[in-house]
């Protein structure tokens, strides 16, 4: 609820439930992937909030329409959802989707394009725009337009990259409206952006300054965004107070980094299935288990991780038959072909690293292509080294959930480029994620460190990461909400 005692409403592309049909034909529901749901798990859970997001399986769109187009409850490990899934024309999610949102604006905000090959601009990718990613965010706004119709003063809170021009067309209708835009990823420096024609440019940037408050996960990032407004906008910033001053009016920016769902945490822990895994992987082990646990992406740096444990067995052979590296990989958006490519790329580094230092019994990577919350839970609790190495990440809850229920005071190696290690680099072993044998070295420092110092670092860990709950990402933001509501009444 918002202090006016209505509903929050929530708007994301990727909505917490997922509907499919199993092999036998059965409707199956699935809980979405990534840091946004467990963001935004965080924050409905004992609110009554309406999450609006897109359908976006032909089963989405069944169950929708089952339902007459109104409102879902859906219940998912223990948190109740109610949810509005809007459909847009199939073509047009196409182009959204996997032509501008996850290849083009994602490796924008990552840092992924290789510049001399990559992105090509090119009458599909204009095309896509116009006729994908506008038509969607047209189809989310009239959504949230019409759930906002009869309300005094509405309250809507945007998230991601997919839906920075519906803020835009939310507010021409409804000038009244406060809006709120969390950015869940990295907001990269200005020049970044220049791959895109300046018209399409100019729709981000202004659609998302329709809002009265941007949010993001590190203070870095909202710079970058100042910066951007700055220099490829020509709009007025204030650094000091991380404004925009715009044709339209004023945006503030502000950063609330995410923490993790350890009630969500602690019940996957206790259940009866993650202590089977636990017995299984206790029984398996060998001494050292090295483990990473994320959405096959190419910002994730698999491969360079997987490059400096070859480093680490090639400088350290005395390790052999004594580690393994498990990597529980989620596959993801496999309708992109460079996220495609990435997994066989993975495959076929993990096998040739098996060949050069694996034994008759003992495969050194051990490379789950699958999603199971649970095994990782197990894996999380029993690692002695847990490897972040993103090339760049907005925040990365991995880094923060399996330090908080380990048990053998593990280590985390942290990239420095992910917003968690602004709070956690005291504690972690920061790593250049471009530099493979600083990875390599930091495997062997991390295997070979002190108990003691291994216990502070793991109890540092612990205690940063426990001083802030969700409730806390959320209240930050609702207060400077309601701040910015009262400064708009006394205009
Ligand atoms: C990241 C993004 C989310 C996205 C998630 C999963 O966490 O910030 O917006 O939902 O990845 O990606 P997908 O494309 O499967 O929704």
């Amino acid at each position: 609820m918002d202090k006016d005692g209505q509903p929050l409403i929530i708007v994301s592309n990727r909505g917490p439930a997922q509907f499919d049909r199993g092999p036998d034909g059965e409707r199956t529901i699935s809980r979405g992937g990534g840091g946004l749901v467990t963001a935004l798990s965080g924050l409905v859970r004992d609110r009554d909030a309406l999450w609006i997001a897109s359908a976006m399986t032909a089963e989405d769109i069944a169950v929708t329409e089952e339902n007459g187009g109104r409102p879902i409850d859906v219940n998912l490990n223990g948190v109740d959802y109610r949810v509005l899934m809007v459909e847009s024309d199939p073509e047009a999610y196409e182009n959204f989707y996997n032509v501008i949102a996850n290849p083009i604006l994602w490796f924008i905000q990552h840092y992924l394009w290789d510049l001399s090959n990559a992105p090509d601009i090119r009458k599909e990718e204009i095309t896509a725009w116009y006729e994908g990613y506008e038509v969607v965010n047209e189809d989310i706004a009239n959504c949230v337009i019409s759930q906002i119709e009869d309300r005094e003063d509405p309250l809507v809170m945007l998230h991601d990259y997919h839906l920075y021009t519906a803020p835009a067309k939310i507010r021409v209708a409804r000038p009244d409206v406060m809006l709120h835009h969390f950015v869940h990823i990295p907001w990269t420096q200005p020049d970044s952006w220049r791959v895109l024609p300046t018209s399409i440019r100019r729709a981000i940037f202004d659609g998302l300054l329709a809002n009265d408050i941007i949010g993001f996960h590190t203070r870095a990032y909202c710079t970058n965004f100042l910066a951007c407004c700055q220099r490829l906008m020509g709009y007025e910033v204030d650094y000091g107070n991380l404004a925009v001053t715009h044709p339209g009016g004023r945006t503030i920016v502000r950063a609330y980094p995410l923490s993790i769902d350890a009630d969500r945490l602690e019940r996957a822990v206790h259940s009866e299935r993650v202590a089977e895994l636990e017995k299984e992987i206790l029984a398996r082990r060998r001494e050292h288990l090295i483990l990473r646990v994320d959405r096959a992406d190419l910002s994730k740096n698999v491969l360079r991780g997987f490059t400096a444990f070859d480093t680490f067995l090639s400088d350290h052979p005395e390790f052999r038959e004594k580690v393994t590296f498990v990597a529980h990989l989620q596959p993801s958006r496999q309708d992109v072909p460079e996220y495609r490519e990435y997994l066989e790329r993975i495959e076929a580094l993990v096998a040739v690293v098996n060949h050069r230092h694996g034994t008759t019994d003992w495969m050194p990577i051990d490379l789950r292509i699958y999603d199971d919350f649970d095994e990782a839970v197990a894996r999380y609790k029993h690692c002695d080294l847990l490897m972040v190495n993103a090339i760049f990440d907005g925040m990365n809850l991995v880094a923060k959930e399996a330090p908080v229920i380990n048990v053998r005071d593990g280590v985390l190696m942290l990239s420095e480029n992910t917003g968690s290690h602004e709070e956690l680099k005291e504690f972690a072993l920061t790593v250049n994620p471009f530099d493979i044998q600083d990875q390599a070295d930091a495997i062997y420092r991390a295997l070979t460190m002190s108990p003691e110092e291994r216990r502070d670092r793991a109890d540092g860990l612990k205690r940063i990461i426990h001083s802030r709950t969700p409730a806390d990402w959320i209240g930050d933001q609702l207060a400077d909400i309601e701040l910015a509501r009262t400064e708009r009444e006394q205009v």
